[in-house]
């Protein structure tokens, strides 16, 4: 059944407030493109996308793969020619938004500023800013949003296993298990340097906490792409807003026909089958690793119809059932129609059963839920998961095939790739947003609900109430992000960088009326949301993340019931910056906040980095795990903990 509603622009509180920090939005620069083509740090497309080329590619044999079924999966025709997208995190991290001082508001659909109940009246559309920083406060090489990009940027340069690490205070006897990183962490070979953070080599870390005590390991993700990078001494192979350093024509004109390698997993770290860890971009490559070793196995190779349809891009982060163990997902599949043989974009939902092979390298089938058919492919970031819907998030941001061409047609004649990821979508707000609910098992869209436009990265949460009603709670943007320009950051060229926030909305949807409603949380400028795992499908009463606080980031747990934020307040805001907290709750326990909340924390004064483990109860410090001195950690995506 498709519900059609009114759009909530018709239904809910209209305000503005420009919000100074986008926790995951990237940070807002000069403007030097118009709006249309902003886009978000990660999400890009690589030119290839369009370009149908004649045979799949044929990736290197891998150097771990020992298995014929794992040594590196075939990439399909057209698959890997699109890349991956840069997760929010990417987003996220990048994401650091900003916003110019003296950004023209734009009237968008807000909800309610209090109070969880939707209102109908329309409030007058106001324009100040939350925050205002002096950056000549900040710490001396930082920068206006209190952020020292340029050295936190810095591609990493050793690997290095560690035991017995220094740790104040005192960590939970039972905490037990892997903290995992996956992020770019190499954005440069030779004189070539990457245009996009998202382009950046991946690297894992794990502090691993046992009863002999902590220790910290990193390891290059190794695959295909860093090594053909590593060999030649400079970019040698495309990456998502990349491309190599040919030095003339023919050489370039030759490369449009060399089948592109998507191998990058630099943003995501999940497990396939409960136990099965996988590292993963948006694209269609999803790297298999060793949790204790760290070694890399390789491609994750699928076996089912998927494969035969085309590429797959813009994974959503994979959302993993907390009961059953399935992992799910969707992506952007580029079918190429018999008819017409033009590309006929289809969103492909699907999932992976917890009971598939826990053998490494073993293929793996995925289950389809459901094929949507779409005008205008917009990427997903994540989606939520209840115990009967999956809840997708159809944005108003298609793929700009015009900017993709251009870009590759000005690589082509002047070896100059200028296609950031500014370039690869285009945000069309008259579309709409679209929220649609799947059934799980059947596939049926059981509804769709129109919104007025917004934009996402993350899902909070979402759950049922009753037969009737879905709720889902989402960070929402008014618009996309600028994009994250990696060289700009990295030069210390952001003075005029100013952060933006992303607003928490809850929508209510109902299955049986078709009726759409919405409330919020404005001014809270928050992103990179986590809530304890128990609770995920349920209705949740708290989540944790970051928010901008004065210009620098501070980790926070958010009360939904009262809209209370309680910070983490032993942070020294002016040298600490912590990034992408995880939750891990305390077993036995049936309260919602009790466990801990981690994140990887850099002091900017000395570049060192620690991991920070709150009572995420009282967002008190219980201890800290100092990693070895020296030892620089970039920023990096999304990552899980994976109990021993
Ligand atoms: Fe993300």
């Amino acid at each position: 059944m498709i519900r059609r509603v009114p759009t909530l622009q018709e239904t809910i509180d209209c305000t503005f407030r420009p919000k100074p920090f986008n926790t995951n939005g990237g940070f807002h620069r000069r403007r030097q493109c118009p709006p249309h083509t902003m886009a978000m740090t990660g999400f890009a497309l690589k030119q290839e996308a369009f370009v149908a080329l004649p045979q799949a590619p044929t990736s290197a044999p891998h150097p771990r793969g020992s298995g014929s079924s794992f040594a590196h999966q075939t990439t399909p025709a057209v698959g890997d020619h699109v890349d991956r997208a840069a997760c929010a995190a990417v987003s996220a991290a990048v994401a650091w938004g900003a916003r110019r001082k003296s950004r023209v508001a734009r009237r968008a659909c807000q909800p309610e500023r209090r109070g969880t109940e939707p209102v109908t009246a329309r409030a007058a559309v106001t324009d100040r800013l939350v925050t205002s920083v002096d950056p000549s406060l900040g710490p001396q090489g930082t920068y206006q949003v209190g952020i020292d990009f340029k050295n936190w940027l810095q591609s990493a340069n050793e690997e290095l296993k560690v035991d017995g690490l220094r740790v104040d205070g005192h960590l939970p006897a039972w905490l037990r298990g892997s903290l995992v990183h996956a992020g770019p962490a190499k954005f440069e070979f030779g004189n070539d340097e990457f245009v996009d953070w998202v382009d950046g080599q991946a690297m894992l870390y794990r502090l691993k906490i046992s009863e002999e005590g902590c220790q910290y390991q990193n390891r290059w993700l190794d695959t295909w792409n860093h090594r053909m990078h590593r060999e030649a001494g400079r970019i040698a192979v495309r990456e998502t807003c990349s491309r190599p350093s040919l030095q003339n024509f023919w050489e370039r004109f030759m490369y449009l026909f060399s089948p592109p390698n998507n191998e990058n997993g630099n943003l995501h770290i999940s497990q396939i089958a409960n136990s099965r860890c996988v590292s993963m971009s948006v694209g269609s490559a999803c790297l298999e690793f060793d949790l204790e070793t760290m070694d890399t196995f390789g491609k994750v190779p699928f076996d089912d119809e998927l494969v035969e349809g085309g590429p797959l891009i813009f994974h959503a982060e994979p959302h993993v059932d907390k009961t059953t163990g399935e992992w799910v997902t969707c992506a952007i599949q580029l079918r190429i129609s018999p008819e017409d043989m033009g590309l006929k974009p289809e969103y492909v939902v699907f999932s992976v059963e917890p009971d598939c092979s826990k053998e490494v390298g073993a293929p793996v089938k995925r289950r389809l839920i459901r094929r949507i058919a779409t005008e205008y492919p917009s990427p997903v970031h994540t989606i939520g998961l209840t115990e009967k819907y999956i809840v997708m998030i159809q944005i108003p941001y298609p793929l700009n095939w015009d900017g993709m061409m251009n870009a590759e047609a000005k690589w082509l004649m002047n070896g100059v790739y200028e296609g950031n990821l500014n370039d690869y979508n285009t945000w069309q707000p008259e579309r709409g947003t679209t929220i649609r609910v799947i059934n799980r098992e059947t596939g049926e869209e059981t509804g769709i609900f129109q919104a007025d436009p917004f934009f996402f990265f993350h899902v909070i949460n979402s759950f049922e109430e009753g037969e009737e009603l879905v709720h889902l709670d989402v960070v929402c943007y008014n618009e996309p992000p600028v994009g994250f320009p990696l060289r700009q950051a990295r030069s210390g060229d952001v003075e005029d960088w100013r952060g933006g926030g992303g607003e928490v909305r809850r929508f209510t949807m109902n299955l049986r009326t078709g009726e759409c409603t919405c409330s919020g949380w404005p001014e809270n400028c928050f992103d990179e949301p986590k809530i304890n795992p128990k609770v995920d499908g349920m209705r949740q009463r708290f989540s944790w993340g970051v928010i901008d606080d004065n210009g620098m980031l501070r980790l926070t747990k958010q009360d939904h019931e009262t809209h209370e934020v309680f910070k983490w307040e032993g942070q020294d805001v002016s040298r600490e910056l912590p990034w992408q907290p995880v939750f891990v709750a305390e077993p036995y326990s049936d309260q919602e906040d009790a466990g801990v909340l981690m994140s990887f924390v850099r002091d900017q004064v000395s570049g060192n980095s620690s991991c920070i483990v709150l009572d995420a109860a009282t967002m008190t410090e219980k201890a800290r795990i100092h990693f070895p001195e020296g030892h620089h950690i970039p920023l990096h995506g999304h990552g899980t903990f994976i109990k021993a």
